[in-house]
């Protein structure tokens, strides 16, 4: 029995745009704070916390008019593995629908294991494959699961 799944009462807020960036929580899900730039001013950031401390995030992004993106999606360290990340997932699919999109997109490294198993658990389904993305984008290799990253997986979830 999982009781972490009833336990948890996600209560996701948005970040005032006055607000510090987490770019500490993002991190764990982007390489670079240059990266993160990229996208995180044209997003909306949504934190979860829990006894007044910041313990996850997630960035979205219009596309257009009828997709948006999750940019970044984090659970702090020490709360992994407790069903935060999925919970996170479920409200921005929620979210987005409830603001009209009628896609949600979200990319992630070919080997990111969890994340593909993660996002196809919610609903997303791989669509599109951004090769060499990992590669061209960034100076040094990048290794998770000890694969070197090489090409960007797009996975997306109809809203309709
Ligand atoms: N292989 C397969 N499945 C795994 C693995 C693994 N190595 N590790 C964990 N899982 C499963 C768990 O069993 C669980 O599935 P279950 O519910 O069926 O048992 C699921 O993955 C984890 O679910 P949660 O506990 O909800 O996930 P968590 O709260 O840890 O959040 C997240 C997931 C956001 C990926 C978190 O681990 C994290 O912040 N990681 C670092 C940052 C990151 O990689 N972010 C995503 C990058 S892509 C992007 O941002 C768009």
């Amino acid at each position: 029995m999982k009781f972490h799944a009833v336990k948890i009462l996600i209560m996701i807020r948005l970040l005032g745009k006055d607000k510090p960036i987490p770019y500490d929580l993002l991190l764990l899900a982007d390489e670079t704070i240059e990266s993160i730039d990229k996208y995180i001013h044209q997003s909306e950031i949504y934190v979860f916390e829990q006894d007044q401390a910041m313990i996850a995030v997630f960035a979205l992004q219009m596309i257009d008019s009828d997709t948006a993106e999750i940019k970044n999606i984090a659970v702090d360290t020490a709360f992994q593995g407790q069903g935060i990340g999925q919970r996170l997932l479920k409200d921005a699919i929620n979210l987005a629908k409830e603001k009209g999109f009628k896609r949600l997109i979200i990319g992630t490294g070919d080997a990111g294991i969890q994340q593909l198993y993660l996002y196809q658990k919610v609903g997303f389904e791989i669509y599109d494959i951004k090769h060499r993305f990992f590669i061209d984008n960034f100076p040094e290799p990048i290794f998770e699961n000890g694969i070197q990253l090489k090409h960007m997986i797009m996975l997306k979830k109809d809203l309709a």
